[in-house]
């Protein structure tokens, strides 16, 4: 028998990455309804009959938008977006200070309407604010979700991808850490195909992935929102897509792996704080914080994510 129960996706925030985001879903289908909302009410509506406009193209979802958080009632995942964006030159952390009142003071409102949602946090910075949202909403642990590097990850696996000339979905990797200047490739469990990327060569035989090929790789996956926000101001296609993916996972059941900014409470030495590591997500949020062997210089560029992010907790008061 058909599934009838209808699903819910609540994006907060209208601005440029909460429309891809709300974009993305209604393309892949993600969610029955897909509700947008702004402290500008004008702009919201707009946005929602903008999207609107376009489901006869995609697939069948009812669209709607506005200033009023009751339209978040019931959501069974609320993506929230909103708060101050990082302009060129900035980096996640200086928009510290601003975010996390806007975080304090919207989750409250937002549990209130949806006790049973879970919450994918996507304003920056994330890890800080995965915690802050985690805290002023007192849900289950995995209720309260950063996107965290699973960003950084996709943009990891597409770098890899080209230069191995594979797919992206071939490629196996990720960025753990700190969704900032301190995030770090796993590439010790890295794989292309399946085999480990140390291993990985061109067609005569040379193999094409040698230190200082990982280091520039690593270095333009974790830079790469710094030039994308000096081009045009902000990044938010890839983010809606990550968002959306996580999402699926969430209203499927799927079971997902990917890193994501969860409290961790005693990983690798970190505990209290909210970093991105590998997690089963599905039904109710993360399921399960997967434990990955970290080598010692992962283990060690782990820790420095942990310091980087516990000094900004530390200076808001958290
Ligand atoms: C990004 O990495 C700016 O956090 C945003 O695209």
């Amino acid at each position: 028998m058909a599934n009838l129960r209808t699903t819910k996706l609540g994006i907060i925030g209208a601005g440029a990455v909460g429309t891809s985001v709300a974009y993305a879903a209604l393309i892949r289908g993600a969610a029955d309804i897909v509700t947008v909302y702004d402290l500008n009410s004008a702009r919201a509506e707009a946005q929602a009959l903008d999207l609107a406009h376009g489901t006869p193209f995609a697939h069948r979802a009812k669209v709607s938008g506005g200033g009023d958080l009751d339209l978040l009632a019931a959501s069974d995942v609320i993506v929230v977006t909103a708060g101050a964006a990082q302009q060129p030159g900035q980096s996640r952390l200086d928009l510290v200070s601003t975010n996390a009142e806007i975080i304090r003071e919207l989750m409250p409102q937002l549990v209130k309407r949806a006790p049973d949602a879970v919450y994918l946090i996507v304003t920056n910075p994330v890890d800080v604010l995965t915690e802050v949202a985690a805290d002023v909403a007192g849900l289950r642990r995995g209720q309260v979700i950063g996107s965290g590097t699973t960003l950084d990850s996709s943009r990891l696996r597409w770098l890899v991808a080209e230069t191995a000339g594979v797919a992206p979905r071939d490629v196996h990797a990720m960025i753990l850490g700190e969704h900032g200047d301190s995030a770090f490739p796993l590439w010790s469990n890295a794989t292309i195909g399946g085999s480990p990327i140390s291993n990985w060569a061109d067609e005569a035989g040379n193999k094409i992935f040698d230190d200082a090929t990982l280091a520039d790789l690593a270095s333009q996956a974790v830079l790469s929102a710094y030039s994308i926000i000096a081009g045009k101001g902000a990044t938010n296609y890839a983010i809606g897509l990550a968002c959306v993916r996580l999402v699926e996972a969430i209203l499927r059941d799927e079971h997902m792996v990917t890193p994501v900014s969860t409290v961790l409470r005693d990983y690798e030495g970190v505990d209290g704080i909210a970093l991105s590591v590998p997690c089963v997500i599905g039904a109710g949020g993360v399921q399960r914080v997967l434990r990955v062997p970290m080598d010692q210089s992962e283990h060690d560029a782990f820790h420095r994510s942990g310091e980087a992010i516990r000094a900004v907790l530390e200076e808001i008061g958290q």
